[in-house]
């Protein structure tokens, strides 16, 4: 009897899309294990089909390593739930005023959306992103509450507002790699049942177990300018001044943009605002170098720094298709290596992004201005620029008068900075005698 063997598929031509996505990713992938994200939603996105797909990335990034906390809210619920009672749901200044037969809807909303919430989590059908793995979904009595109060004549009632973070516990949770799912109700030390703002929630748990990321899904591709563009990082400083200026703003998106801002100063890493409709959202925010949404940091997200022998690795990685196609002279990792001290990197988000180095010839108060280079996604943003003159100041720093370029491509972009052509004469000695006659590099100069 003849056994029917498996017909293998033949091997198909590797996606070059694919293979370059997933290396570029890497970087992220190393940087984000054993980080904390705490990842806030409204319970609008039970309502949508994307509910499947937002679980099986939550799935994805948890099998990545990441430590995740989902803070859930129940919004259009309690509203169904309430309507449903012939109840009239009622804000002020967009928060729910929580009376005593609101709150009995808000125990069932919320009830009803965590459990929906575990289920999508607990799934683990094959040819779904949770195949093989399991999420294990821990939560509990994490958030003590006091009540809101009255504000300006109104009376919240049964809505609080956040008084204490269990944070020990949820880190111990987190630690044993549990996802941590937090339903915003909170009770008070007398035992009384509030109901928070899922946003308020977020905002005070990313902050008591110093989140690296407090991500927002809301109603908007995230924050925009005063023109109503997208804008893709901001800094506290601008949020501030954005939120003292007029600007459209998504309703969601201006609620939790000043909690959002506190965060951010408080302590968390970064903030993120993305759409709950987009899919795949988060993967390309947290993977891709451009993202899709906001990102939110104190600090500006590129800095310039010397570079360190760390750098040594994305540094050939950043000149090696250069050297190739003949823009940069060939240098090799050892040469790289002697030579790091004398770079300086643009970092953007963790990532080198571009490169410049500065190689002295203080006899002749001189200095050659190297290897300019930034990559590809990253130019016309001026990095090219700034790294032009973060070396001109290390230059001036060593008392060095002019700074001189070689290049055979790239003359154009240094006269438009100040440089202008000589000829190889002009070079310090030791530099004219090496010069390649072949290479017909042009030289350009500029004072200091
Ligand atoms: C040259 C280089 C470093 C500029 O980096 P960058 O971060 O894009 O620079 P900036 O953002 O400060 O400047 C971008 C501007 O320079 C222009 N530019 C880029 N390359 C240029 C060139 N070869 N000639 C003239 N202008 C050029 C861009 O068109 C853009 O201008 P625009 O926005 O008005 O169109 C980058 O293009 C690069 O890495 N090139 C390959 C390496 C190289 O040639 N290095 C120089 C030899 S040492």
């Amino acid at each position: 009897m003849h056994m029917t063997t498996e017909i293998k598929p033949v091997p198909q031509e590797p996606d070059a899309r694919l293979v370059a996505w997933v290396r570029q990713a890497a970087p992220y992938i190393h940087a984000f294990r054993g980080k904390t994200f705490v990842i806030a939603f409204g319970g609008e996105v039970l309502q949508g089909d994307g509910a499947q797909a937002l679980i099986h990335d939550i799935a994805l990034l948890d099998s990545m390593g990441i430590h995740l906390v989902l803070v859930h809210g129940a919004r259009p619920q309690i509203d169904a739930e309430m309507l449903a009672r012939k109840l009239k749901p009622r804000f002020f200044k967009g928060l729910r005023v929580t009376d005593g037969p609101a709150l009995e809807c808000v125990k069932r909303a919320m009830g009803v959306t965590r459990i929906e919430i575990e289920a999508l989590l607990s799934q683990g059908l094959p040819n779904t992103p949770m195949a093989g793995g399991f999420l294990r979904v821990t939560g509990g009595n994490f958030i003590t509450a006091r009540p809101v109060g009255v504000v300006d004549g109104v009376d919240y009632q049964y809505t609080g507002a956040v008084r204490k973070i269990v944070a020990e516990e949820i880190q111990a949770d987190l630690a044993q790699e549990n996802v941590v799912l937090i339903t915003p109700i909170g009770a008070s030390p007398s035992g009384e049942i509030f109901n928070l703002a899922w946003d308020e929630v977020a905002e005070a748990v990313a902050v008591a177990i110093k989140a690296d990321k407090l991500v927002f899904l809301s109603d908007a591709p995230g924050v925009v300018d005063k023109k109503g563009q997208l804008i893709d990082a901001i800094t506290v400083e601008e949020a501030d001044a954005l939120l003292t200026r007029r600007t459209k703003q998504a309703a969601e998106v201006a609620r939790v943009l000043p909690g959002a801002a506190r965060a951010c100063r408080d302590g968390v890493g970064r903030v993120h605002f993305l759409n709950r409709k987009t899919d795949g959202a988060m993967l390309m925010e947290f993977f891709t170098r451009d993202g899709v949404g906001t990102v939110m940091t104190r600090a500006p997200l590129a800095h310039l720094r010397l570079a360190t022998h760390d750098d040594v690795g994305a540094v050939l990685g950043l000149i090696a298709p250069l050297e190739t196609d003949g823009t940069l002279v060939k240098r090799g990792r050892e040469l790289i290596e002697t030579e790091i001290e004398r770079f300086s990197v643009v970092e953007h988000d963790g990532v080198i992004v571009g490169c410049a180095a500065l190689y002295p010839f203080s006899n002749e108060k001189a200095g050659e201005l190297a290897c300019v280079a930034v990559i590809p996604e990253f130019r016309r943003c001026g990095y090219g620029e700034q790294l032009c003159h973060h070396i001109e100041t290390r230059a001036k720093k060593m008392k060095l008068k002019r700074l001189f370029v070689l290049t055979t491509r790239t003359a154009h972009w240094f006269t438009e900075r100040g440089f202008s052509e000589t000829g190889v004469e002009a070079l310090p000695d030791l530099k004219r005698d090496l010069y390649n006659y072949r290479r017909k590099s042009k030289v350009l100069i500029k004072a200091l």
